[in-house]
């Protein structure tokens, strides 16, 4: 059966490393079928905004999407499209996978942290209100419909993906009643799990857990907020913003994309990273049931890594097309 999938190519680098990755995909002998939607900054003046409907009800279609990073000009009166798309298509659980590469030299050098992360509610809800002049309030937001969820996918993931433990991150010391009710639900959940280890912690003392010792985590289930910065901590724990992947998963649909923005710094000089955009891509492959192809490329990029033929942020000296090429040379020779 030939995959159908919804590419996003996105703004600033974004078309380039969607380039490389299609490439590399096509190369490891996997056959899809990509139905390429532009977005962003690309189609604002053409379709009047960042995200047209039929980017949605193309993704709504096919189920799954790989996305590249697009610009959400700034100041202009338009919604984030990440922020949409996760909205329209109920993106609920936000999904890191942060592991060592070979070869990309760190602090650490055996982390291998699953970052799952509600995407829905928390105190991104985005209900805030100036009180007065000098007072604002933001509201709070922890239901056990949404916290059952995601803790049954923190969960379901460890069970699927061989993983032993799923640790709770909250703060239900301080906040006993919102982050009480998501702890106390994910106690509740795990009850379905007994195969999976339980662990509870607190988010002050899994921050400085982190960066003494990362390698005792496994898979991390949080709140929104601390979700957002525990994953970009995480990313930096393993080499930062080129090769940190991710995911926006829901009931029927999935997006996957890199952490990292379109870059117009370096757009359209052959010097941006596609490792990122590749690992979230092998993600989706693994999502679709494709675990083999997955694997290969994941293998393909590991082997380019360990060998140093890599782009310059990684210390090599290839641009995205050669690096891109290197890649495709090892799933050749595999
Ligand atoms: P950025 O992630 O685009 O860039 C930060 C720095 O990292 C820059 O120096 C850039 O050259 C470098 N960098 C990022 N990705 C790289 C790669 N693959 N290879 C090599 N170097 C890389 O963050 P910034 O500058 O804050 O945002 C730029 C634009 O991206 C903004 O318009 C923002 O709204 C958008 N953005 C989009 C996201 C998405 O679509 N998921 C996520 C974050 C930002």
């Amino acid at each position: 059966m030939m995959h159908s999938i919804t590419l996003i190519n996105g703004d600033g680098i974004g078309p380039e490393i969607s380039e490389a990755v299609v490439n590399i995909i096509e190369a490891s002998g996997l056959k899809i079928n990509w139905d390429l939607q532009t977005a962003g900054e690309a189609v604002i003046e053409k379709e009047g905004t960042p995200l047209p409907s039929r980017v949605i009800d193309s993704i709504r279609k096919n189920r799954v999407a790989l996305k590249a990073p697009v610009t959400t000009p700034i100041g202009k009166g338009f919604r984030s499209v990440n922020v949409q798309l996760r909205k329209e298509l109920d993106l609920y659980a936000n999904l890191r996978p942060c592991k060592n590469l070979p070869s990309v030299k760190t602090r650490f050098d055996n982390v291998d942290i699953v970052v799952v992360r509600e995407n829905t509610e928390d105190l991104y809800a985005g209900i805030e209100r100036q009180v007065d002049a000098d007072t604002a309030e933001s509201i709070k937001i922890i239901t056990r419909k949404a916290t059952e969820r995601i803790c049954r996918f923190a969960f379901d993931y460890a069970l699927k993906n061989g993983r032993s433990e799923v640790c709770v991150v909250t703060k239900a010391n301080i906040m006993k009643v919102s982050d009480g009710l998501f702890l106390n639900t994910y106690r509740e959940i795990a009850k379905e799990f007994p195969q999976i280890k339980q662990r509870e912690i607190l988010v002050d003392n899994l921050c400085m857990q982190l960066v003494q010792k990362p390698e005792q985590f496994d898979v991390l289930v949080l709140p929104n907020l601390y979700g957002d910065i525990v994953s970009d901590l995480c990313a930096g724990l393993i080499g930062g913003l080129g090769i940190a992947q991710g995911a926006n998963i829901g009931e029927h649909c999935a997006v996957f994309e890199p952490v990292h923005g379109s870059a117009p710094d370096i757009k359209g000089q052959n010097k941006a990273n596609p490792t990122a955009l590749l690992l979230s891509a092998v993600e989706m492959l693994k999502y679709i049931g494709e675990q083999a192809y997955a694997v290969k490329i994941e293998n393909a990029l590991f082997a380019a890594l360990k060998s140093g033929k890599c782009t310059v942020d990684l210390g090599g000296t290839l641009g995205t097309k050669e690096f891109a090429d290197e890649i495709i040379k090892n799933l050749h020779q595999a």
